[in-house]
Parts: structure tokens; sequence; C-alpha cells
């Protein structure tokens, strides 16, 4: 079993972007610009956010964070978003999701010019992504196809079972697995809340990506010996052994499944630290106008 260290390779990813970053501003170009809107003080948001100002830092990136308190109005954030879009020192930007409940998120997504959306939940992004087309990929399937490729993991023709079916993560990952390219061109099966038989389809499958937020759904036997864990599960678990009085844990009972893999990855360290730096690689891509 080798354990897929996220945190190794988005670290390795911040110094390769670091590095052309410094490249840039040596031939005289405009430093990267990311934006963030956060809402209210949902402590994971909080910490997200924390971590994607320090990213920026990393990479050598500006960064701007705008907060709103849990009562703005959707007008209000309508008219950030349209700031935004208008700045043209900000290269991309994103609004950190859950919003209240009086915000429509759909709305907020559609206000924001695709052209900056490097969170890649816009329409124009989902559906170019969904064709193969030159698009900001969202971060957490980006980031899983990143890990895939960077360990080598043979996904031609492996039977890829995604557990969940949501915009950000199960669909778009879905998507990517069964498209032309490496990764890529795996025969995919999406489970959800009401497929029959997930036991007996997880068992036949080469690669599993659990996307449920469902702590240590996936158990010893639902798992074939010799298969790929992608654990996206982060669910915050009461614990008396750390400060903060929760703990990470993912759709894995890693402790039991870990001996039958051949790769897997942990929860924390795994694919939560790719998701960052993949939000910073479509920053970059974003400062350089490659895309549109
Ligand atoms: N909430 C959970 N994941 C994400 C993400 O990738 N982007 C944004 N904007 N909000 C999120």
């Amino acid at each position: 079993m080798e354990l897929i260290d996220g945190k190794k390779v988005s670290g390795d990813i911040k110094k390769e972007i670091a590095a052309e970053v410094a490249e840039m501003m040596a031939a005289g170009k405009k430093q990267p610009h990311l934006a963030a809107v956060l809402v209210g003080h949902d402590g994971g948001s909080e910490t997200y956010v924390a971590a994607k100002v320090k990213a920026c830092e990393e990479c050598g990136f500006k960064s701007t964070l705008i907060r709103f308190e849990a009562d703005v109005t959707e007008a209000e954030l309508l008219a950030t978003v349209d700031k935004l879009n208008n700045d043209a020192d900000i290269d991309g930007f994103i609004v950190q999701l859950p919003l209240p409940k009086h915000i429509s998120e759909q709305k907020v997504i559609e206000a924001i010019d695709y052209r900056k959306d490097v969170d890649g939940f816009h329409p124009i992004n989902v559906g170019r992504m969904s064709i193969g087309l030159p698009c900001f990929v969202s971060a957490t399937p980006a980031g899983i196809l990143e890990l895939l490729g960077r360990y080598g993991i043979d996904t031609k023709g492996a039977n890829c079972v995604v557990l969940g079916r949501s915009n950000i993560v199960g669909k778009p990952v879905a998507s990517l697995m069964m498209q032309k390219g490496n990764p890529g061109n795996a025969t995919v099966t999406v489970c959800h809340s009401a497929t029959k038989n997930i036991k007996e389809i997880c068992r036949e499958a080469d690669i599993i990506i659990a996307a449920l937020g469902s702590p240590e759904f996936v158990t010893e036997d639902m798992v074939k010996e010799g298969a790929v864990i992608i654990d996206v599960g982060t669910t915050r678990v009461p614990s008396t052994v750390t400060k903060s009085g929760w703990k990470l844990k993912g759709d894995v009972d890693f402790e039991h499944v870990a001996p039958k893999c051949s790769y897997i990855t942990p929860v924390p360290g795994g694919v939560g630290p790719m998701t960052i730096v993949s939000l910073m690689k479509n920053t970059l891509l974003a400062a350089k106008k490659v895309i549109y």
C-alpha cells in the first residue's frame, strides 16, 4: 500500500508556481491577483479561505479578502461581484460557499465573469469542461486528477466508481475520469443516495472516489484487493484529543481499508491540500490569460 501524499505534491506544485511567478515578475509582468469573498463566520469556510490566502503568499500572488456579515443582501453581494468582474487588477476571484439561505448561490455563481471564475463553477466553465474544451476546471476534481497523474496511476479502462453526485465534486470528477486523456479513459459509475447495491458496485471498482460527506462510509468489505482509493470527505467530528475539539474524518474507514489498497489518500493531507493548489493553478492561468 502506498500513501498518496497530497501535502507533499501540493508543496511541490506551489514551488513550481512560485518559480513561474518570479519569472513573470522579472519580465515586468503584473503580479497574479486572487480575490476571495467570505460571507459570515462559518468555521469551515473561515479555515478554507485562510488557507487560500496563505497559499497565495506561498505562490507569490497578491490576494484580497472581502468580508461580509451573514446578513449582507443578495444585491450587495452581486454589486461586489460586478465590481470584481470589472477590476482589471483582479485576475480571478471566488465567492466561498455555502452562502446564507437568503442568497441564491446559483445567481451569484452566474454573475461571475466566467473568465475570472477560477473556481470553475460557472455554467460556461462546467459546460466547456464536460465537452473537453479549455476552461477553469473546479479545484477538487482537478486536484484528484493531478494526484492520479503524478503517482502514475493507470486509469485507462479502469472501473472507476464515484460516490456522490455534487456539482462541485461528483459530477465533474466523473466527467473528467471518463474523458479521453490521461488520467481519464476510465469506465465510470456514479453512485448516489438512490443507488441500489452500492457495496457490490464498489467491490468491482479499480478506483473509488468517495465524495459523499458521510464519515467512514466506505468499509473494508466494499473494497477490492489492490484498489485505488481517493477520499474527498472532510467532515468535522468531535474529538477529545485536539485543541479545537474536532478533527477531520474522511468518507473511508482508513484504518481497515488501507491495508487492502494499492494507493490511498489520507484525511487530512490527501485531496484537501490539492484543492487549494488547483485554485492557485487556475489563478496563474487566469493571470496568463491563456484560457480566455
Ligand atoms: N466551498 C467548499 N468548497 C469550495 C470551493 O472549492 N470553492 C468555493 N468557492 N466554496 C467552496
